[in-house]
């Protein structure tokens, strides 16, 4: 039935905006990190269809692999190193519009073409691990990403 087509396309902040509190529900009476790390990622790798998903810890002075979603990836990224080390060196999120183009850049998997790491703090603003998205197009991520991206994160308590 026509009614039923939906022809005006939803926008990456419309999706963000339905998914959530969705999210939240997930993770906001469950108190394991571990968990809500996982749910984290499927959510949004199958709710936003992003290539990966994942989170890297700070395990003695190293990045280790956390809960992910997507192909198989790096387990260890030194300080300083790729996108993710260099965004845990910084404190702070770093957009990647094309990852050939970021000097150091760590390629997991040739078919990622963009990315963006934001750190993640405790409540004493130690940065104890990154979280990774990337996407196999160029130029995906921008302030919207950043912004919801950065709401998911905050509803985990370290
Ligand atoms: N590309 C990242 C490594 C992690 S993977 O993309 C999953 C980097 O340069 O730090």
């Amino acid at each position: 039935m026509a009614e039923d087509l939906k022809l005006t396309a939803i926008t990456k902040e419309e999706k963000y905006k339905e998914l959530f509190p969705q999210i939240k529900a997930l993770v906001e009476d469950e108190k394991d990190n571990i968990a809500n790390m996982a749910n984290i990622c499927a959510a949004l790798k199958f709710g936003m269809n992003f290539f990966w998903v994942g989170f890297y810890l700070v395990r003695n002075e190293q990045l280790v692999l956390g809960p992910f979603q997507g192909p198989v990836a790096c387990t260890r990224i030194n300080l300083g190193k790729g996108v993710c080390g260099s965004s845990w060196q910084k404190k702070e999120t770093i957009i990647v519009e094309d990852v050939e183009k970021f000097p150091g850049h760590i390629a997991c998997s040739s078919l990622s073409k963009s990315e963006i790491v934001l750190p993640l703090f405790d409540s004493q603003k130690n940065v104890i691990g990154v979280f990774d998205v990337d996407s196999d197009e160029l130029n995906s991520f921008d302030k919207t990403d950043e912004l919801y991206l950065n709401k998911i994160i905050n509803l985990l308590k370290f």
